[in-house]
């Protein structure tokens, strides 16, 4: 894996590549890396010529009194998983190259980024987009790979790119889950093993939305009420939304006319945890 710091150099990469005719997929990263990054990465690798990935522990993303100084770190792991890939390029900038004093230009996107995490991590969603916008002018992608977990966050990335007219493909990559159903995340690594067995609620919680609507239930209400009902019956989990909204805009929505995204964000100890399922109105038993 070929590790570039400066983005001047990384634009030059991919000007090179792009000038031999090879293509470009991009995953973009916070490191401590999983088989979900490990899944993105494979299926870029499978669509292109050259993989790129970065790895940014974006300072502009936290809150104030959110994890960015203790957010788990490896550098030298995640580069011997990346090489099993293998990932060609990976850009790893200092946070001075990407945010030197004076930057003061914002990516925003608003709607989008209204209620579910929106709501509860102010600032977070500007955060993001506008360090994935600097990231795609730096790598030059033709595709880049989101994963489904962030499904508040592939929103909003979707959206920034048709609005702002960036010329690549948003490639959405479906949640890897570990074989008992918990979701993916580099934040499980601060569950001790009894809030790992308490995280598992999560998924039990969707998967009552699931069989909510296979028994014919036909309201988000009803399937949000269902999950909700399996995460209050958990010891030791605490709630910070269960919502079921409209899975392409992500606004309210009463009976379900077109697929749904049942959303949950719920804290296991002191470990933020989301997790969401999409159904969709044709789903019966
Ligand atoms: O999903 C993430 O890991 C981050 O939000 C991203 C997209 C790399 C931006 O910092």
């Amino acid at each position: 894996v070929e590790i570039i710091a400066s983005p001047a150099q990384m634009q030059r990469w991919s000007d090179d590549a792009r000038r031999r005719g090879e293509t470009i997929a991009f995953v973009p990263t916070m490191g401590f890396l999983h088989e979900g990054h490990l899944t993105l990465m494979r299926e870029g690798r499978a669509r292109t010529t050259r993989l790129a990935s970065s790895l940014f522990v974006n300072p502009t993303q936290f809150g104030p009194n959110e994890d960015f100084s203790h957010y788990p770190r490896n550098f030298d792991g995640d580069c011997a998983l990346m090489r099993t890939v293998p990932v060609d390029v990976l850009f790893a900038p200092e946070p001075e190259a990407m945010f030197p004093a004076g930057s003061q230009t914002w990516v925003e996107a608003t709607e989008v980024t209204r209620g579910l995490c929106g709501d509860h991590r102010p600032g977070h969603f500007r955060g993001v987009t506008t360090v994935v916008a600097k990231l795609f002018n730096i790598v030059k992608p033709h595709i880049a790979l989101f994963g489904e977990k962030d499904f508040q966050q592939l929103r909003a990335i979707q959206r920034m790119v048709s609005d702002l007219n960036f010329d690549l493909e948003i490639v959405p990559v479906a949640i890897v889950r570990e074989p008992d159903g918990l979701a993916m995340s580099s934040r499980n690594a601060y569950l001790t093993p009894e809030e790992r067995e308490r995280a598992l609620a999560l998924n039990r919680a969707l998967r009552a939305a699931g069989e909510c609507l296979k028994r014919g239930k036909r309201t988000a209400a009803q399937l949000a009420a269902a999950a909700r009902s399996v995460l209050e019956r958990t010891p030791g989990v605490e709630i910070e939304y269960v919502e079921a909204m409209d899975a392409e805009t992500l606004k309210p929505i009463d009976r379900l006319e077109r697929p749904v995204v049942v959303a949950i964000a719920a804290r296991v100890g002191k470990t933020r945890l989301i997790d969401n399922v999409v159904l969709s109105p044709g789903l019966t038993s």
